[in-house]
């Protein structure tokens, strides 16, 4: 196991659209134990592949609540229904030092592979769900700022340079 160098805003590998995996080899088992270390350790809730700069479609979720740990790997991820509404705080580990209320849906299904290959389908409600939409975002280039308004991602993304000026980034 390896921490990776989380990579942030600003950098085009958070903007690609990353390809499907092709198949599970070692490689990859590796990459996802180094994802969940470096996620850990952050700390966080959930990482992208491209967010440790490996521009492919998998993502790591651990939402450690009670301070348990419950890992979910999603390979190839797909959300295929959503339902309500939230508009809670969220952050990401590519921009630290910065939340902003975003607007999301309550509840999330998505369907993946698993660490094994098995396709699997899991249902979140809240904090999961938020954190399904977060990161197949992430999967698609896209981050939870460009969900903010217009007047409100300006203003944040004045602040961000204003930030990394000062701020190791
Ligand atoms: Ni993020």
């Amino acid at each position: 196991m390896a921490l990776r160098k989380i990579v942030k805003h600003g950098n085009p590998v958070l903007r690609r659209k990353c390809p499907p995996g092709k198949r599970i080899d070692k490689g990859i088992l590796q990459l996802i134990d180094d994802m969940f270390e470096t996620m850990y350790d952050a700390p966080g809730i959930g990482l992208a592949a491209n967010q440790i700069g490996v521009p492919l479609n998998l993502t790591v979720i651990d939402l450690q609540a009670d301070g348990k740990k419950n890992p979910i790997v999603l390979i190839n991820p797909k959300i295929v229904e959503l339902k309500g509404r939230l508009f809670e705080e969220e952050g990401c580990l590519s921009i630290p030092g910065f939340l902003a209320k975003t607007r999301r849906y309550a509840q999330a299904k998505v369907e993946a592979l698993n660490e094994k290959g098995f396709p699997i389908t899991l249902k979140g409600e809240g904090l999961l769900a938020r954190a399904f939409q977060h990161e197949t975002d992430h999967l698609n280039g896209k981050l939870y700022v460009d969900r903010l308004s217009l007047l409100t991602r300006l203003k944040m993304h004045a602040a961000i340079r204003k930030y990394k000026k000062t701020h190791p980034w």
